[in-house]
């Protein structure tokens, strides 16, 4: 099986979130299983540098009228195909807008090209390699099955998969007639969305099968309150949609071995990520007391609840707790925190940022991960924090409901437990999840039970990647022949 991935980031060469680590680590986990993916990305400098040993496969003289190529090659481990078009992807701010959540004018055309330039790969095979389905990622290459939906000749099976609904590549109408579809197209049952067009839709109306990131979050979605508008389309579809949890590298994600951490432990001897802690806090400029300390890394959103947490930090540092803050985000949450900083200079450490080799430090060395999403359809962060046996404290939503089990009697007992749960999300919710977390930290045991369980939770990505494959599998013999590789 020869799998197309289409996505616009993928870990380790350019990331903004989870789908980064997601991209980047299913095709791994899939060639376990023998198959083989390649995955297409927009050519960013950060890609076009690391790039190894590539080779010009096609040129394109005029998309969406620039110029561009297909470049060929190896990055990091990966097996890459580069849409290498300097005028729409050499930038100098970020992959999606200058600087934080604004976006670039023309994204309705870097990704439709982008998406179109998948399509073609997909109808006409690169240099004698033919995929046998296109795996498209969020919206950003979701266009791409509508072209192959609509202008090809229809018999590649085509994926969908949903990250997060609330980015929906939602543009005004006027740019349609740019993207050379049909115009019946601009309908309902496509690509029209309460009077502009949504790329999303238009990949989710053109998807055989749409898998979402997390089973819970496949059914939070049908419903109003979830699903930012496009309920029913996906209600719609509810016979395609298949919900499948995310995966980690555990091989990137690995205390026994981590280079950006000083002590290596496992489950076997938790304790030892004491000595984490201490630098932790000293590198934080943090007084190295006993009382429990939570973090958060995270981007500081509304999304993420982070303004929830924001109005707690006096509790906790009342409590005797202590709080690291890594993230970016909202300026007036970036604020809330960076007051909260100066108000407890001794129990409250922000560091405003996004710096991968500190967000491992801090799962290795904190005691519990603070994860108040109001809605999260995966959500990667509890995943590291059980590995590294940092105790997450999660929200009952999406794919943090499905992966953290919730520390009450019986699951204690059972010695299942990993993590604490709460709901209503809200200031109440976390609130009472914060102190069951101080009362069990007080019984020191029963704590270090806790993390040593939450260290031994299967967040690998061997399930996952099977349930792809029968996706895959099932889209195949639905969608007709295999298309062998020449
Ligand atoms: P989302 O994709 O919605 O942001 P996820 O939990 O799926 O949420 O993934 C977030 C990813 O981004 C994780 O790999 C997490 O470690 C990383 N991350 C978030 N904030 C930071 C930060 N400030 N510094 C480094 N990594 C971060
Ligand atoms: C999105 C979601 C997050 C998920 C990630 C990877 O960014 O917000 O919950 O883990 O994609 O699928």
């Amino acid at each position: 099986m020869q799998i197309l991935a289409v996505a616009a980031e993928i870990y380790p060469l350019i990331k903004t979130g989870g789908l980064a680590d997601v991209t980047g680590s299913l095709p791994k986990a899939l060639k376990q299983f023998g198959v083989h993916t390649r995955t297409l990305v927009p050519g960013y400098p950060e890609v076009l540098a690391a790039l190894e040993g590539s080779s010009v496969l096609r040129h394109y003289g005029n998309v969406f009228g620039v110029e561009g190529r297909l470049l060929g090659g190896r990055a990091r481990g990966l097996d890459i195909i580069v849409f290498d078009a300097p005028e729409l992807f050499v930038r100098s701010g970020g992959p999606y807008g200058p600087c934080g959540t604004l976006g670039y004018e023309d994204n309705w055309k870097r990704f439709a090209a982008f998406s179109w330039v998948a399509s073609d790969i997909a109808e006409r095979g690169l240099a004698g390699w033919y995929p046998s389905l296109v795996h498209a990622h969020d919206w950003h290459s979701a266009l791409a099955l509508a072209y192959l939906k609509y202008c090809g000749n229809g018999d590649i099976p085509r994926i969908l998969t949903l990250h997060n609904l609330s980015f929906q590549g939602q543009f005004p109408a006027r740019h349609f007639a740019e993207l050379g579809l049909p115009d019946e197209c601009y309908g309902a049952d496509c690509l029209e969305y309460y009077g502009d067009i949504s790329y999303l839709k238009a990949g989710l109306t053109s998807a055989d099968t749409i898998t979402v990131v997390s089973p819970t979050y496949a059914r939070e979605i049908m419903s109003p309150t979830q699903g930012m508008g496009l309920e029913g389309v996906i209600n719609a579809r509810r016979d395609d949609v298949v919900g499948i949890v995310n995966g980690i590298d555990t091989d990137i994600w690995d205390p026994s071995c981590d280079p950006h951490i000083e002590h290596h432990y496992s489950a076997r001897v938790p304790l030892r990520r004491l000595a984490n802690r201490a630098t932790l806090l000293k590198s934080l400029g943090l007084p190295q007391t006993r009382g429990l300390v939570f973090a958060s890394v995270n981007r500081l959103t509304w999304q993420k609840g982070m303004d929830l947490l924001a109005g707690l930090v006096d509790e906790i540092a009342d409590l005797g707790g202590k709080l690291i803050v890594h993230g970016q985000g909202d300026h007036a949450i970036e604020q809330l925190f960076l007051r909260a900083a100066d108000r407890h200079p001794r129990h409250v450490a922000v560091v405003i940022g996004y710096d991968e080799a500190l967000a491992h430090r801090i799962h290795a060395g904190a005691d519990a991960m603070l994860v108040p999403s109001r809605f999260e359809p995966c959500g990667l962060t509890q995943l590291y924090a059980l590995r590294y046996g940092c105790v997450p404290i999660v929200s009952r939503t999406g794919g943090l409901a499905e992966t953290v089990i919730d520390a009450n009697d019986a699951a204690v007992h059972a010695r299942a437990a990993t993590g604490i749960q709460f709901a209503p999300i809200d200031a109440g919710g976390l609130r009472h999840a914060l102190h069951r977390a101080f009362k069990l930290h007080r019984r020191h045991r029963g704590w270090e039970k806790l993390c040593r369980q939450a260290m031994k939770a299967d967040c690998s990505w061997a399930r996952s990647a099977s349930q792809y494959i029968e996706v895959y599998g099932n889209a195949l013999s639905q969608g007709g022949l295999l298309r062998e590789s020449a």
